[in-house]
């Protein structure tokens, strides 16, 4: 069993126990997740290798909304890296006989974990959790408040295809007033230069953006020759008390993207959407499916993301590093 050290040298350029949101991160320490992420993608041969550097440590997932690619993505990351891991379900729990969130949380901790990423519809929970633990907290999405490592592996797809963030001109769409995919990504794209619009109907696309130096639009036609990158965002109806346009068929004539719209588009134009999609909705098949759109390619980078997160997060171990470790399939590593 190699040696762990609880104080491992912490990578140089970061200096965060727990990764709560974008808003306040720096630019250069952005590009350090997602060079990191890069490092992983190609040490891991794309993601689809194990290269066991986080061997010994454990990550518990906490996830009280539900999740398709996140939680499966943290996991397979986790295991990707060496890591165990933990699905703690709230359904089936002792929540339901008057334990706290804070405790609950408090006894994973006691089990050992190194790091908890959690998922709550209520903003501000996993700050929350970062001042009553000792271990690393992750947000995998709080509320419409904001989602990290969605915004990281957006960003990390649109670098992949571009280079460098600055004068990208990227458009938000859809139901930015829910989304913290669209918060995540606004925060990382103006610290690396790009130019940012959101667009959407006024009832979910605030004017009050522009302080935060966005363009605001609500009419797509407008804005699609413009845009480098469309990132479609679901419309969360889970979300929203009252209706915010009169039908989903008025929704989609106005802001989907379609086929027709495609064609008044840069040839070059990226498309993006975080999924779950909702065909028909904000965007049509045809185009969800076109050359242009990178959909499955960002689920891919999210492992590639969440690794290097993961890796910053528990703190590497001392006797592995990304490029020299081997992958346990060639018998070099322990
Ligand atoms: N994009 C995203 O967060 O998907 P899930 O809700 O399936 O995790």
């Amino acid at each position: 069993m190699p040696h762990l050290s609880s104080d491992a040298t912490p990578t140089p350029g970061w200096n965060h126990r727990h990764l709560l949101d974008l808003e306040r991160l720096s630019g250069d320490e952005i590009r350090l997740l997602l060079d990191t992420a890069a490092r992983f993608k190609e040490a891991t041969d794309g993601c689809r290798r194990k290269l066991a550097v986080l061997t010994g440590r454990t990550i518990v997932n906490l996830f009280f909304e539900n999740s398709t690619r996140t939680k499966t993505s943290f996991a397979l990351a986790a295991r990707r890296l060496g890591a165990d891991v933990v699905d703690f379900s709230a359904s089936g729990s002792s929540l339901s006989k008057g334990e706290s969130f804070i405790d609950t949380a408090k006894n994973l901790e006691a089990m050992g974990v190194d790091a908890v990423v959690v998922r709550h519809a209520t903003p501000g929970t996993p700050h929350l959790l970062a001042q009553h633990l000792d271990v690393g907290v992750i947000n995998a999405g709080d509320g419409p408040h904001e989602h990290p490592t969605q915004g990281l592996l957006d960003i990390f797809s649109i670098r992949e295809r571009r280079g460098d963030l600055a004068g990208v001109t990227v458009g938000l769409v859809g139901d930015i007033a829910h989304s913290r995919t669209a918060r995540s990504n606004l925060w990382g794209l103006l610290k690396l230069g790009a130019k940012v619009i959101l667009c959407g109907p006024p009832t979910l696309v605030s004017s009050r953006w522009r302080e935060v130096g966005v363009e605001v639009s609500h009419d797509l036609d407008a804005i699609v020759p413009r845009c480098d990158v469309l990132n479609l965002l679901r419309i969360q109806f889970e979300r929203q008390n009252t209706r915010p346009f009169p039908s989903v068929r008025e929704y989609a004539h106005l802001y989907a993207m379609t086929r027709e719209r495609l064609k008044r588009a840069r040839r070059d134009l990226l498309i993006l959407a975080p999924g779950p999609i909702n065909r028909g909705v904000e965007v049509t098949a045809d185009v969800a499916d076109c050359p242009q759109s990178l959909i499955l390619d960002q689920v891919t980078n999210g492992l590639a993301v969440r690794m290097g997160v993961l890796w910053l997060i528990c703190g590497p171990r001392e006797d592995a590093s990304i490029e020299t470790a081997a992958t346990p399939a060639e018998g070099r590593f322990v």
